[in-house]
């Protein structure tokens, strides 16, 4: 269950108009300092893949996915931030999108690629996301995740002060090798390290 100071959090930065997809390219070029295109091209996309967002937000990175796969589902917990993730992109017809908590939702059939950016932070729990994640991705699968290198335990924006739950790059691998997926490559963004695991 997703904490509701989260779920008020993001709730809020859309009535505040905070909405990185809206963002001034300069701004969008600073947000991809978590991922960028080498994030995206190390997801092999194919118009024959299923693909899954964990943590969509209002559709940054989607916008760049949807276009090169078969079908992509976007997974949010906050129900403003997917309301607006569906109106920035409606002209993509092949998007799915859930309003849950992914920890919490059942989902069918299995995805050829997972990833997730700027999310995994809000995950106490990281041994049973990855876990879930692992039993969704089907066998050859991808699964693309970016973590902040940031380690601070709170996000502090003056008005408000989120609880996080800081991962490191040897946590997030050890926990990925214990499962079916195996770790392929990893690489450093400016914010971010990026792990790429294959089943
Ligand atoms: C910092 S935003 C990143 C959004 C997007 N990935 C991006 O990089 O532009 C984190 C997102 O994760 C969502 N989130 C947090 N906890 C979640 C959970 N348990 N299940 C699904 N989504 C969650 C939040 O609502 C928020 O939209």
């Amino acid at each position: 269950m997703c904490d509701m100071e989260v779920i008020n959090h993001y709730d809020l930065l859309i009535e505040e108009e905070n909405d990185p997809f809206r963002d001034p390219p300069i701004l969008q070029e600073y947000m991809s300092q978590w991922d960028g295109a080498r994030f995206i091209e190390a997801m092999e996309l194919t118009k024959s893949k299923k693909v899954l967002e964990i943590g969509i937000g209002t559709g940054r990175i989607a916008v760049k996915v949807a276009p090169f796969c078969m079908n992509l589902t976007g997974i949010d917990v906050s129900p403003k931030t997917i309301k607006r993730a569906k109106e920035n992109l409606k002209e993509h017809t092949n998007i799915v999108f859930i309003c849950d908590d992914f920890n919490d939702y059942q989902f069918s059939g299995t995805f050829d690629v997972i990833y997730s950016s700027l999310t995994m932070m809000h995950f106490k729990h990281k041994k049973q996301v990855v876990t879930k994640i692992d039993t969704l991705l089907s066998k050859n699968g991808i699964f693309c995740l970016s973590i902040d290198k940031n380690q601070s335990e709170y996000i502090d924006i003056g008005t408000r002060k989120i609880r996080v739950y800081p991962d490191t790059l040897e946590n997030i691998k050890s926990l990925i090798m214990a499962t079916a997926m195996s770790v392929s490559m990893v690489f450093e963004t400016d914010n971010a390290y990026i792990i790429v695991s294959k089943k």
